[in-house]
């Protein structure tokens, strides 16, 4: 698959899982405990893929605009990893706090998503060809599996 179906694919699992987050109730900590946990997990491997295989090329490869949007993407990812996210996971998840901070997490990612789909992908299937897309895709799933063995060692 080409890279960029493959992070595609990606930002609908990612979103629906975020939707399914926001309408959730307080009262529903099960449900909302375990979307967290996925949430996690699909965006350690999301914007770890990212962050290894596409950013770097379109930083060395595309012009000076085309850098900054990689830089600019990177530190969005940042504040997601560093901020939002340990926030809202060491929020109550019953409260209505994590209600409020679930939905600013949603909508923090919904732009980001909406700007690599509406911008960065499409600057990327300018600059790189069929052959060196596939390439990438293959090179993101291959990482994908290795973290997938990591955490089963881990388990
Ligand atoms: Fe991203
Ligand atoms: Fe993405």
């Amino acid at each position: 698959m080409n890279a960029i179906e493959l992070l595609k694919q990606d930002h609908v699992r990612i979103k629906d899982l975020l939707g399914r987050l926001t309408e959730s109730t307080e009262r529903a900590v099960k449900l909302r405990t375990e979307l967290l946990e996925k949430i996690e997990q699909e965006l350690t491997a999301h914007t770890r893929i990212e962050e290894e295989v596409l950013y770097p090329a379109l930083r060395k490869e595309g012009d000076k605009e085309e850098a900054k949007m990689a830089y600019e993407a990177k530190e969005e990812h940042r504040a997601v990893d560093s901020l939002v996210l340990p926030d809202l996971k060491k929020t109550e998840v019953g409260s209505l706090e994590f209600s409020g901070r679930a939905k600013v997490l949603k909508e923090l990612l919904e732009h980001h998503i909406e700007e690599e789909e509406s911008d960065m992908f499409p600057t990327c299937e300018k600059l790189f060809d069929q052959a060196r897309l596939d390439e990438m895709g293959q090179q993101m799933a291959d990482i994908r599996k290795g973290m997938k063995k990591e955490l089963k060692k881990a388990s």
